[in-house]
């Protein structure tokens, strides 16, 4: 006990030298670069206004004993994003002057001991150059993510597929699938923009509209304001779903027994009154009995320390091994581990989970890279490995960080083809 606290104890206070060594560099970038005493007041303010509107919040949820998880997508995470965002800026400034500083020091003693010249350039006032250089460069990223907080995460992207293959069934050829993943309706904010995003998926005009998980952050009331919105979603031959990690309730604290079970009943009742059909671990025939596909639903199965609930044999009962499969399964890391290497042939996974961590580089054809990368092997698009197809779907909507940047939601319109 004793020693955890001192760990505590140390952490924070290595927290709190960072974060002063922070600040105190990047005050001295401004006060060096900015001699006008207005700009200095005017960086003092901006930074006390944004710490005391983010405090003001925190006061206003303790007052009124709100749960954290209910409000934080309303109330705090632009407040919270705009903070990091800020002291990412100051982070970077004191990188370029902690090197200078670092290489001074170096300089300084190595004069000490091998050179006979004076040794008080230690003490010359800190480059103008690069105090310059550091601020513009930790500036740069700014409008990167101010756009990505109030325009990219709705930067809706459609993505057409066409995939081949040979033992489709005939009436098949043609036969066009959206799949959407990722919604996280506790993060949703603007109701105009989602209606938009449902429209486009509509306008695909597609035969199956498949969702691989996580429909909420937490809660089952969360859809509660979305619901009408999603029942709109529509396709020829049905909606379906399958659960994703975050559509356990396994990341709240809930306040009396049985208040985790109510909820995910909650959930399964409203995908039920938008219209999903929800896949737990079974699959379901689309077409007449000579001509059909198998549609598979996995629970969330994922690597590491998430939910193994998936169990695809379980879900592949009563199907053989002619029939075309398509799965649906949230996390990509089950088509690495287990599905791929199934002596069952899956024509097609779906999965979503990473977002593409709403965050990267991606031009088509020339890069596509993004730190989730070294998490997920397939974070995002279409890959394809002995003889089957996974797509990997950027999501819709956001987690954490209260936008995208360069890895727009996605809407992705699967047409398969006969060969
Ligand atoms: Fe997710």
């Amino acid at each position: 006990m004793k020693a955890n606290l001192k760990n505590i104890a140390l952490r924070w206070t290595f927290l709190i030298i960072v974060f002063l060594v922070v600040e105190i560099y990047a005050f001295q970038a401004f006060k060096t670069v900015f001699k006008n005493n207005w700009t200095l007041k005017i960086y003092l303010a901006f930074n006390a206004l944004i710490i005391c509107n983010l405090i003001y919040r925190l006061i206003v949820i303790n007052n009124n004993s709100l749960d954290f998880s209910d409000v934080f997508y309303n109330y705090l995470s632009i407040p919270f994003a705009i903070v990091f965002t800020l002291f990412g800026f100051k982070l970077i400034i004191s990188s370029f002057l902690f090197i200078e500083d670092s290489s001074r020091l170096f300089i300084f003693f190595y004069k000490s001991f091998f050179s006979a010249t004076e040794s008080n350039s230690f003490f010359v006032q800190r480059r103008n150059f690069i105090s310059k250089i550091s601020i513009l460069a930790a500036a740069l990223p700014i409008p990167f993510v101010l756009h990505g907080i109030f325009k990219g995460r709705h930067n809706y992207r459609v993505i057409n597929y066409e995939l081949e293959f040979d033992d489709l069934p005939e009436k098949f050829d043609g036969y066009k699938l959206t799949h959407i993943s990722d919604i996280h309706s506790g993060s949703l904010q603007e109701i105009n923009k989602v209606e938009y995003a449902v429209d486009l998926i509509n306008k695909q005009n597609s035969d199956l509209v498949l969702f691989t998980g996580d429909f909420v952050n937490n809660k089952a009331n969360e859809l509660n304001k979305w619901k009408r919105v999603f029942s709109k979603i529509e396709s020829r031959d049905g909606k379906y779903s399958v659960l994703g990690n975050h559509d356990y309730g396994d990341y709240v604290s809930w306040k009396y027994k049985g208040e985790k079970k109510k909820n995910f009943l909650d959930l399964l009742s409203i995908q039920a009154e938008m219209g999903f059909k929800l896949l737990l671990n079974e699959n379901i025939k689309i077409g007449s009995e000579s001509q059909s596909i198998s549609l598979v639903g996995v629970e969330n199965w994922g690597k590491g320390g998430f939910k193994k609930k998936g169990d695809i044999d379980k879900a592949c009962e009563g199907l053989t091994k002619n029939d075309f499969k398509i799965v649906m399964s949230h996390d990509p890391s089950h088509w690495d581990k287990i599905l791929k290497n199934h002596n069952t042939r899956f024509h097609l996974t779906l999965s979503g989970h990473t977002h593409g961590m709403q965050f990267g580089i991606e031009i088509p054809g020339l890069i596509k890279w993004s730190p989730v990368k070294w998490v997920y092997k397939y974070w995002a698009g279409l890959y394809h490995e002995k003889n089957q197809f996974l797509n990997v779907n950027r999501g819709f909507g956001v987690l954490g960080f209260p936008g995208r940047v360069g890895v727009w939601p996605e809407i992705s319109v699967i047409t398969l083809k006969k060969v």
